[in-house]
């Protein structure tokens, strides 16, 4: 079953081609254009996902021995949630590609696809699981009894965590995106000394806010602490309110595997706090590596991979739209509304 996969939900413009879960090759154009901007300008992200996009799946199926649509079985593209005018592009440009192929359209939750990159992997995850999903967009915890049964638990009231992070190195002169910047200054500074506050610390609450923390960063900032001991001190914040909230689910649920995914999971602290407690707490770890931490369409493929697998006939509408906000309580890779 080989499938070809799209995302372009916000800034990456993003093609895969598998064979059922197992990647044959697959492309990401990171579009640098934003960062003179200070932060995504949305109508160019769509340009560029216009302009980009048919060259990159060229190379993709180049790479992987593909001569013609004929040898494609699946299409797929992310549905949402996202940047309307950056989905629609890859939306649009996958259902024509299935429709005059005659093969099947799949239109895929952008969030549900973060964590399927963990999905028909080696390893098997063990249920239930607790899943971290941090990106730029969205922070939130989950509850996944199956592959099927994904359980939202809570969500950030304000910031994603990858927006406090972005905001807090923009601030310091780290440019943007400034999460893996941050994440660099942060190994060369010391967290001890500077204190900054954990809004929502209690560990049973499923909920977080950045935002406050984001603002305290910026008055420490323009009191004159050290870019580096500020960094490092935000980083340790952050990741200890997402990984004690994460391990209190944990506990509470008697969660047998972990499941983290989304961009802020490249952070270098985050990945060490979470491999240390997973293996204190005898829980199964599954950690995404840095490349595909962050929007990637490999993931976008395993949703669709997973949605045949179970339903080989599966196929969305091609009326299928773009969809910016995702505001459910259980997560389905079917991103089709
Ligand atoms: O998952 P993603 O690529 O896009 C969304 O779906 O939002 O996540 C991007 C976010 C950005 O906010 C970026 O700054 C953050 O992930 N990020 C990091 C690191 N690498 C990327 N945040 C902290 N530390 C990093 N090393
Ligand atoms: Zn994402």
């Amino acid at each position: 079953m080989r499938i070809l996969a799209v995302e372009t939900s916000c800034d990456d413009t993003a093609v895969a081609l598998l064979d059922g879960c197992r990647a044959i090759a697959e492309r990401i154009y990171r579009q640098e254009i934003h960062s003179k901007h200070g932060g995504i300008v949305p109508e160019l992200a769509s340009r560029k996902h216009m302009q980009i996009l048919p060259g990159l799946v060229e190379e993709v199926l180049r790479a992987g021995g593909v001569k013609s649509f004929e040898e494609i079985d699946a299409f797929a593209a992310t549905t949402g949630p996202g940047l309307t005018g950056s989905l629609l592009v890859g939306l649009a440009w996958t259902k024509a590609a299935a429709w005059a192929s005659g093969k099947p359209f799949l239109g895929i939750n952008h969030l549900a696809a973060h964590l399927y990159i963990h999905y028909g992997g080696k390893r098997q995850v063990v249920f239930p699981a607790a899943a971290l999903l941090v990106s730029g967009g969205h922070t939130s915890l989950f509850r996944m009894n199956s592959w099927e049964d994904i359980l939202l638990l809570g969500s950030t009231r304000d910031d994603a965590a990858g927006e406090a992070f972005d905001k807090t190195a923009k601030l310091a002169g780290l440019g943007y995106p400034g999460g893996a910047a941050l994440d660099l200054a942060a190994d060369r500074g010391d967290p001890e000394k500077v204190s900054l506050p954990s809004p929502i610390a209690d560990p049973s609450i499923p909920e977080f806010s950045f935002s406050g923390l984001k603002t305290a960063a910026k008055l420490l900032w323009e009191k004159g602490t050290d870019r580096n001991d500020l960094a490092a001190s935000f980083r340790k914040t952050v990741a200890n309110l997402l990984v004690s909230k994460l391990m209190y689910q944990c506990e509470k649920h008697k969660m047998k595997s972990v499941i983290a995914a989304g961009g802020v999971t490249a952070n270098s602290l985050l990945r060490q706090i979470l491999r240390e407690e997973c293996s204190e707490k005898n829980l199964n770890l599954f950690l995404p590596d840095r490349e595909h931490a962050t929007d990637n369409a490999l993931m976008v493929g395993r949703a669709a991979a997973a949605i045949l697998e179970k339903d080989p006939v599966a196929s969305s509408p091609l009326s299928c739209n773009a969809f910016a906000r995702w505001s459910g309580k259980t997560l389905s890779p079917i991103g089709c509304y």
